[in-house]
C-alpha cells in the first residue's frame, strides 16, 4: 500500500501534535508532583490553572481561596501545605511559629514580595511594596522618618482640616435625610488627606466628587479574571520575559496622570524654592542627595513612591474606618462606650482635638484593632523565598523562587487565638487577652521587617475620623447595607458588596 503525500503529512502532523500534548501533560503532571516530592500535603490542582481556576473565573477572591487552604490544612492537623499558581509552587503555612520564622526571624530568606520590577518599562513598579533587598532597605529606613510621632503631630492640623470637610459632607446628608455610602465618602476624605499631607495640594475631592483623581483610583482597585491573571503572571514569570512584552501593572492613563502631576509639583517647588515638611520633600532630599555613599533617587523612583503611598492612603484607611462604622452601627453598646470615651477625653482637654488627645483614647484603639482583625483590608501576606530554606524542625525544604502566602483571615478567624471569632469584641485586645496569645496572631498590618510602614498614620487617621463623626452623630445601618457583609470577589481588597450605607443623626 502506498500512502499519498497528503496522508503522510497528516500522519506526521497528527503524531507531532499527539507527542506535544503528551509532553505538555507529562510535564504538567511532573510539576504538580513538586509538593509531593517535597513532602507537603496539597490541594489537588487542575490542568494548567493549578489551584487558581476559581479565582480566574471570578468565583472567589484570592483572599477567600487562601482562607479555604488555611482551614483545610489546619483542620487536617497540618502545619502547612502546598498549592499551585498555574505551575508555580506556593507554600501556605498555618502554624504561627513557622509564620513568625518567615516574617521575622528568618527574614533574610524572605526579604521580597514578588520578582516583578521593571525600572525602565514600568516606572511606577519601582515602589516600596515591590522594591528588593538593599534598595528597599535603604528607602524604608529613610521613609520611616515620615511617620514618626513628631511628624504625625505636625501633620495633625492638616488632617483636622480635612475632617472638617468630612463633617460638611455628612451634614448635607443629614439635612437631605439621605443615607451615606461611607466607603465612597471616606475614600474622598483620604484622597484630600494625601494631597494635603504628602504633596501640599488642596484637591478638595470631598467637595468635588467628580475630580479626575477620584475617578482614577476608584477604577484601580477593581479586578476581573484578566487583571487577576496579570497580577499572578507578574509574580511568577521571569522579569526578562515581562520586560520583553512591555508588561505594565497600572493603566497608561493613571501612569501618565501621576507622572505629569508629580513633575508639575516638583518643578513648581524647585523653581520657586518652596520647601514644605512633607512626604514629597523627604523624597526630593533623597533625589537631590549628593553623598558619594548613596545613589540618589531618580524622578521615576520619586513618582513611584508617591503613587504607591497614594494608593495605600486612598484604599486601606477608608476601608478600615468604613468597617469600624459598620460594626459600631451594628453594636450600639460599643458605639455608646466609644462616644463616652471621646466625650470624656475631649472634656478633659477643653474640647480640643489634638494628636495628644487622640492618643489617650485607648478604647478606640481596641475598636480599630478589632476592626482590622475581623475585617482585614488586605487578606493575605505575600513573600518570595530568595534563598533555599529548611522549615525549622521539619525536613521540608523550600527552593529559591517559591512563593509564600499567609492567610491573614485564616489566623484572625482561628478559634485557637480568638474564641468566637465571628463576634465583634474590642476586648479581644484587652491587655490580658493580648498576653494570652502570640503577638503574631494579629496580622492586619503584616509583621516583621516588612510590615506596614503607614500603621501609625492609619491609626491616627482612623481615630480622628471616628472621633469627629461619633462626637457629632449617632450612626445606624441603612436598609441598603447587606447584613452580614458579603465581600465583593471582584475587588483586590476587602470591600462590602453593595457598599456600607449608614444613616447619620445629629447629637
Ligand atoms: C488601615 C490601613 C492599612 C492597612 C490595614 C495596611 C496593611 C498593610 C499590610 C497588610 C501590608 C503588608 C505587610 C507585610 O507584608 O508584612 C502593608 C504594607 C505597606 N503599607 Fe500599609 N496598610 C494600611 C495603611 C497604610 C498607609 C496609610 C500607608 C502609607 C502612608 C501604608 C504604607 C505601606 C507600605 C509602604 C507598605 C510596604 C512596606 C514594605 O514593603 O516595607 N499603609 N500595609
Amino acid at each position: 500500500m502506498v500512502l499519498s503525500t497528503s496522508s503522510v503529512a497528516f500522519i506526521f502532523v497528527a503524531t507531532s501534535i499527539t507527542i506535544c500534548i503528551a509532553i505538555i501533560v507529562l510535564y504538567t503532571k511532573w510539576k504538580f508532583l513538586y509538593w509531593v516530592r517535597v513532602g507537603l500535603p496539597i490541594l489537588h490542582p487542575t490542568f494548567f490553572f493549578g489551584n487558581m481556576k476559581d479565582i480566574l473565573l471570578g468565583r472567589c477572591s484570592e483572599g477567600d481561596f487562601y482562607y479555604e487552604c488555611y482551614k483545610k490544612f489546619k483542620s487536617n492537623g497540618f502545619k502547612h501545605g502546598g498549592v499551585y499558581m498555574f505551575l508555580h509552587p506556593v507554600y501556605v503555612p498555618t502554624d504561627l511559629k513557622i509564620i513568625k520564622h518567615i516574617l521575622k526571624n528568618d527574614f533574610e530568606h524572605f526579604t521580597n514580595r514578588t520578582t516583578y520590577l521593571n525600572e525602565e518599562g514600568d516606572p511606577l513598579s519601582e515602589n516600596m511594596f515591590r522594591m528588593h533587598d538593599d534598595k528597599w532597605k535603604n528607602l524604608r529606613t529613610k521613609l520611616t522618618r515620615n511617620f514618626s510621632p513628631n511628624k504625625l503631630n505636625l501633620m495633625f492640623p492638616s488632617l483636622l482640616d480635612c475632617a472638617e470637610d468630612l463633617k460638611i459632607v455628612v451634614d448635607e446628608a443629614v439635612i437631605k435625610r439621605v443615607p451615606v455610602d461611607v466607603k465612597e465618602v471616606l475614600g474622598r476624605f483620604c484622597v484630600d488627606v494625601f494631597g494635603e499631607t504628602a504633596l501640599g495640594l488642596q484637591w478638595e475631592v470631598l467637595k468635588n466628587p467628580q475630580s479626575d483623581i477620584n475617578n482614577y483610583c476608584k477604577n484601580f482597585f477593581d479586578s476581573n479574571g484578566f487583571r487577576m491573571m496579570k497580577i499572578m503572571l507578574a509574580e511568577i514569570l521571569p522579569k526578562s520575559l515581562l520586560c520583553a512584552i512591555k508588561f505594565k501593572l497600572a493603566g497608561t492613563d493613571l501612569e501618565q496622570f501621576f507622572i505629569k502631576l508629580i513633575d508639575r509639583v516638583i518643578n513648581y517647588r524647585e523653581k520657586n524654592n518652596t520647601r514644605r515638611e512633607d512626604f514629597l520633600q523627604l523624597l526630593l532630599e533623597m533625589k537631590n542627595n549628593s553623598s558619594v555613599h548613596e545613589k540618589p533617587l531618580n524622578l521615576n523612583q520619586v513618582t513611584a513612591q508617591v503613587f504607591a503611598f497614594f494608593l495605600a492612603v486612598f484604599e486601606a484607611p477608608s476601608s478600615m474606618i468604613t468597617f469600624a462604622l459598620y460594626e459600631l452601627a451594628n453594636n450600639f453598646k460599643i458605639q455608646e462606650k466609644v462616644k463616652e470615651e471621646i466625650n470624656s477625653v475631649l472634656s478633659k482637654h477643653g474640647g480640643q482635638l489634638t494628636y495628644k488627645t487622640i492618643a489617650e483614647m485607648k478604647y478606640l484603639d481596641k475598636v480599630l484593632q478589632e476592626t482590622v482583625r475581623k475585617h482585614p483590608v488586605g487578606r493575605i501576606l505575600q513573600r518570595k523565598c530568595n534563598s533555599d530554606y529548611t522549615i525549622p524542625n521539619t525536613s521540608i525544604r523550600l527552593k529559591k523562587g517559591v512563593s509564600v502566602k499567609i492567610s491573614i483571615v485564616g489566623v484572625h478567624y482561628d478559634p485557637e487565638y480568638y474564641p468566637n471569632p465571628e463576634k465583634f469584641d474590642p476586648e479581644h485586645f484587652s491587655d490580658q487577652n493580648k498576653k494570652e496569645r502570640p503577638d503574631i496572631a494579629w496580622l492586619g498590618f503584616g509583621k516583621g521587617q516588612r510590615m506596614c510602614l503607614g500603621l501609625r498614620f492609619a491609626i491616627v487617621l482612623g481615630k480622628l475620623a471616628l472621633c469627629v463623626l461619633l462626637e457629632n452623630y449617632k450612626v445606624t445601618l441603612n436598609t441598603k447595607t447587606k447584613v452580614p457583609i458579603q465581600l465583593d470577589v471582584k475587588k483586590f481588597f476587602s470591600y462590602a458588596e453593595g457598599g456600607v450605607w449608614l444613616d447619620f443623626e445629629k447629637v
